[in-house]
This record gives structure tokens, C-alpha cells and sequence, in this order.
């Protein structure tokens, strides 16, 4: 994990919202919006909701074996952007999206494909644990069955099993896989939830927010755990902790009125932004 970066509060004065859209200094991303082991390249993304625009024009690869941590005020466009990796905003009907999104460089926008296997592909974790109303053996083994992954019971209960273990929760519940998932702790149902994601072979797992109704024992598991699924998987993470973006992810990107205004290593974004904003809100002047 990534201890040796600091969020320090090293400036005072507040800047407001208004102060922040009348400044012009926004031309384009700073630092390396490339991967060198790209898993999804996104280019020119612009996002609308009816004629308000929540992202504009935004470029940013997600690396292989790589957490990348998306952090910025509230209504930035965070949450938009993740929704637009997996084709979620398809289910806002005012939501229309531009631009291109690769993974394994095949196009994901196209209009002719299929998101059911997409959205398995590109999984997602929610804020608040949503366990399906259904045993814990089933909450895993629903998407696997849909989805025809596995040919027998004793593979199935495989998969279950091992998707239990790679999200660090089989030794907790072992013992009681027919009690209902939505009878576990709110961190055993996050865990349970990242379970049900990994269980149907995702190449990317998008969180948003997934530590927020947690308690920092719970947190400092999931945590844990982020850091170890980067061997497996690629990770995009919003969070508003900046302690936490530091501590899992490996590069970070600063979201600001729906600019993604720098991105880069994480250590470097905590120690030494280039942009205003950015140090703005690292430094606890803004949001
Ligand atoms: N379903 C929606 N319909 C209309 N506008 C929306 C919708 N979802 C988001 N928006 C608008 O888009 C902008 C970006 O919202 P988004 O939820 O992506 O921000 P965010 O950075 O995730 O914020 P937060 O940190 O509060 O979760 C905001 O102005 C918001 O009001
Ligand atoms: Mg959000």
C-alpha cells in the first residue's frame, strides 16, 4: 500500500464554486492521461443530462493491475464518469453520451452491443451494500448461472467458493452459505457484493464510493482487499477520502465541474500538483 503519501492542510482561505467556474486556467488535462498497459481507453467523453453538461471532453486510460482513484467536489461528474464505463447512464433516459471507450480495444459505445456481458466485464460496487434478498450461496451463484459460466453443481459451488475467498469473506460465512445475505454486517455485505462482482469473471470493477457506509475496521478491510484484487483486476475507484485515495490507489485523477482537470501518479497528485484546483482541494481550500 501507498503510506508514504501525506494529505497535508498547508494553505487557508476558502475559494468558492462561483470563484472556481469564473477561473479560465482550465485548458486541458495535465499530466499522462495514457496507460502503458491500457485495460479501457476512454477519449473525448462528454456527458449530458438534457442540456446540462456533467462531463466534458474527457481522456483517460485504465491500466492493467492498476486502482485508479477518482476524486473531486460533489457533482464533479465522478459517479457519471464511472457510469459511462459500463454503460450505466443507459438507464438515465436524459443521459446522452459521446466520445469513445475501448476495453481490450474493442468499443464499447457502439450501439450494437450487447451490455448485459458488458456490465460483467466492467462490474460495479455501489455505496450502499445491495445484496440480492437471497442466501449468501445464492447471491454469488446468480450471476454465474445467468450468465451459463459453469456446467455442474460441484463447479458452481467452486466458483462460489472461490469468489468468496478472493473477496476475504469465505471464513466468515462458510458455515452459514444458506442465511441470508442481507443478515451479514454492512462490510461482510460490501465484501459479499464484491464477491458477486468477481464471480462472473470481470476484467474491471468499478467503485463508487464503496467505503462510505462503513466503519474504519470495515474500510481498512476493503481496502485491504482493493489492494490485493489489483493482481486480478483493473479498478476505478471514487471516493471523497483523499486518505483513501492515497492508501489504494496508484494514480489519481482530479474531476472538477465535469473537466478532468490532472491526473497522474498518486503520489505526485497529493505531493506536488500542477494545477491550482488540484492543490486547492487537496489542501482542504475547496469542497
Ligand atoms: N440522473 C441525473 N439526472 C440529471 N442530472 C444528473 C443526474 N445524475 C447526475 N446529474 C448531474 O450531473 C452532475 C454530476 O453529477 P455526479 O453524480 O456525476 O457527481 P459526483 O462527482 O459523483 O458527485 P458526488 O461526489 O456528490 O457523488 C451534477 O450536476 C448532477 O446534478
Ligand atoms: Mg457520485
Amino acid at each position: 500500500m501507498n503510506t508514504a503519501v501525506q494529505v497535508v492542510n498547508t494553505r487557508i482561505g476558502i475559494v468558492t464554486a462561483t470563484d472556481l467556474e469564473q477561473d479560465q486556467s482550465f485548458t486541458r488535462t495535465l499530466g499522462e492521461i495514457t496507460s502503458p498497459n491500457a485495460r479501457m481507453q476512454c477519449r473525448n467523453i462528454n456527458v449530458w443530462y438534457a442540456n446540462k453538461q456533467a462531463i466534458k471532453d474527457v481522456s483517460l486510460d485504465i491500466g492493467k493491475h492498476e486502482v485508479v482513484a477518482m476524486i473531486g467536489p460533489s457533482g464533479c461528474g465522478k459517479s457519471t464518469f464511472l457510469r459511462c464505463l459500463n454503460r450505466m447512464n443507459d438507464t438515465i433516459p436524459i443521459a446522452r453520451v459521446n466520445g469513445s471507450i475501448k476495453l481490450d480495444g474493442k468499443e464499447i459505445l457502439d450501439r450494437g452491443i450487447d451490455v448485459v456481458p458488458l456490465r460483467a466485464q466492467v462490474g460495479m460496487v455501489f455505496q450502499k451494500p445491495n445484496p440480492f434478498p437471497k442466501s449468501i450461496y445464492e447471491n454469488i451463484a446468480y450471476g454465474p448461472r445467468i450468465h451459463g459460466l459453469t456446467t455442474s453443481r460441484t463447479e458452481l459451488d467452486e466458483l462460489v467458493e472461490i469468489s468468496l475467498r478472493r473477496a476475504g469473506l469465505w471464513n466468515e460465512v462458510k458455515d452459514r452459505l444458506n442465511q441470508a445475505g442481507t443478515g451479514l454486517s454492512g462490510g461482510q455485505q460490501q465484501r459479499l457484493c464484491i464477491a458477486r462482482t468477481i464471480a462472473v469473471s470481470p476484467e474491471v470493477i468499478l467503485m463508487d464510493e464503496p467505503c462510505s457506509a462503513l466503519d474504519p475496521i470495515a474500510t481498512a478491510i476493503i481496502e485491504e482487499l482493493i489492494d490485493e484484487l489489483r493482481a486480478h483486476y483493473s479498478i476505478a475507484i471514487v471516493t471523497h477520502s483523499m486518505q483513501q485515495a492515497a492508501r489504494v490507489s496508484q494514480r489519481t485523477a482530479y474531476f472538477h465541474l465535469g473537466d478532468l482537470v490532472e491526473v497522474g501518479p498518486t503520489e505526485q497528485i497529493f505531493n506536488q500538483p500542477q494545477h491550482k484546483l488540484t492543490e486547492d482541494y487537496i489542501t482542504g481550500r475547496f469542497g
